[in-house]
């Protein structure tokens, strides 16, 4: 429970260049790809966080030989099938990507393995992933709520057509990896095309999975064999976006931010700040596996927005920055569509608007969304914040602190290591550096 004092207004801009940290969802994937693969995986610029430590330590625990130095991480597959029955219940943390992904891996084990996670976690539903996983002969068991802890019973897979209820990447990445040893080929239908890395990645290592024309059907075959690759892990933009919304709402900023993820499925945020008016350019460099590139923002004065369903999956974890540009933007805007950030590490909706209320910020609660009023200031009414122990609420605070020119602290800071340790250095460097 860090309780630590932030940096706020006035400060005299934000200038630098950050080297965004690599990407959560493709660190994960790369880990529990790797392990399932024959042969070395050899990943650079992994992200070296609490969520992607519980998928590596999990993956130990399955009798993965994985080794790692500050940057890179080393995992020596010995192929689909190879995982070993875990002698304890694996721990999942706080992480629900390693929980998701991990129960499509396990399901078609010739083992048993039970998966406990933290208080937040043990709260999230995870029957949309069991049920799915379960059409397809998966057997697990979970809490009679549909919550962790959750007992997976290695089992025989069939190929079978799956349609999800829910537009989740990581209950999508789950179908897939069981899929892969299947006893027949199949497609998964999404109800909203969802981030692809999972698709990218095993297109990467061998595995034959194709994407149709409508971005929401993907077709799996079983396979045999997975070769380890080299990946290289972009920055992740759920990361970078806290700085690109820092420097667009804080006087005198200019900021660059440094290989970031420009997936398309994951940018969201970037037409966002586009149809808000924002003053930014984007540097595409060639990749032809996962694109990415650099980004340089400034200062920006901002126009509402109105954000709907099908604009959500792409930019479902920066939904609390949207909250902050809005409530920095010029008129009414409207986030709907967006129950989802109801079973995130918290309700988000319910966490934005208690913390952005106590800085003043007028905004309002819908089943699915919010409708935030723009402000040009706002009048603090506390001087202590609270990130409820969710990464992303601490950060997106920590930002909009430096908009109000009150004392302010954040309880619960620790909680921002989940996904970006070394978030607060980034910040200062900024706040430090030259205009
Ligand atoms: C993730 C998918 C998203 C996202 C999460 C990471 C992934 O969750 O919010 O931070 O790596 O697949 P959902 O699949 O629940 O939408």
């Amino acid at each position: 429970m860090r309780k630590i004092k932030l940096d706020t207004f006035p400060v005299g801009g934000l200038h630098g260049i950050i080297n965004v940290p690599g990407d959560k969802s493709i660190s994960h994937r790369a880990l529990m790809i790797g392990a399932i693969s024959e042969g070395q995986t050899v990943i650079n610029h992994f992200l070296w966080s609490q969520d992607c430590r519980s998928t590596l330590n999990a993956l130990r625990q399955l009798g993965v030989t994985i080794l790692e130095n500050k940057e890179q991480v080393i995992v020596h597959g010995e192929g689909i099938g190879s995982l070993k029955s875990p002698e304890q219940s694996l721990e999942m943390g706080n992480s629900g990507t390693t929980t998701r992904l991990l129960m499509g891996l396990l399901a078609g084990t010739n083992f048993t393995s039970s998966l406990q996670g933290d208080e937040s976690l043990s709260q999230r539903p995870m029957k949309r992933v069991a049920d799915p996983l379960s059409k397809m002969g998966a057997k697990i068991a979970t809490t009679k709520r549909g919550t962790l802890p959750a007992v997976v019973t290695g089992s025989k897979i069939h190929g079978t057509n799956i349609q999800l209820q829910v537009a989740s990447a990581q209950v999508k990445s789950a179908v897939i990896f069981a899929a892969l040893q299947a006893d027949a080929p199949m497609t998964v239908t999404e109800k909203l095309p969802t981030r692809n890395h999972t698709e990218l990645m095993l297109r990467k290592f061998g595995a034959d999975i194709t994407t149709q024309s409508d971005q929401k059907t993907i077709n799996i075959k079983p396979v045999d064999k997975l070769r380890g690759q080299v990946i290289n892990v972009p920055g992740d933009i759920s990361s970078a976006a806290f700085f690109l919304v820092a420097a667009a709402i804080v006087p005198n900023s200019k900021v660059l931010l440094k290989n970031v993820s420009l997936n398309p499925t994951r940018t969201g945020i970037l037409r966002v700040l586009e149809q808000m008016g924002a003053n930014f350019r984007i540097f595409y460099k060639e990749n032809k596996d996962e694109s990415y590139g650099d980004i340089e923002i400034r200062t920006s004065s901002l126009k509402s927005i109105r954000i709907a369903e099908n604009d959500i999956p792409a930019l479902i974890d920066e939904l609390p920055l949207v909250a902050l540009l809005a409530a920095c933007a010029d008129g009414v805007s409207e986030i709907r569509g967006a129950a989802e950030l109801r079973v995130k590490e918290t309700d988000r909706i319910t966490t934005v608007i208690q913390e952005l209320s106590k800085l003043g910020v007028l905004i309002n609660e819908l089943p699915d969304g919010m409708v935030i009023h723009g402000r040009k200031s706002w009048e603090t009414n506390t001087n202590v914040l609270d990130s409820h122990g969710d990464h992303r609420i601490g950060m997106m605070m920590a930002v909009a602190a430096l908009r109000t020119d009150q004392e302010l602290y954040l309880n619960d800071s620790g909680a921002i290591a989940v996904s970006y340790p070394s978030f607060f250095v980034d910040l200062k460097s900024l706040l430090n550096g030259r205009s």
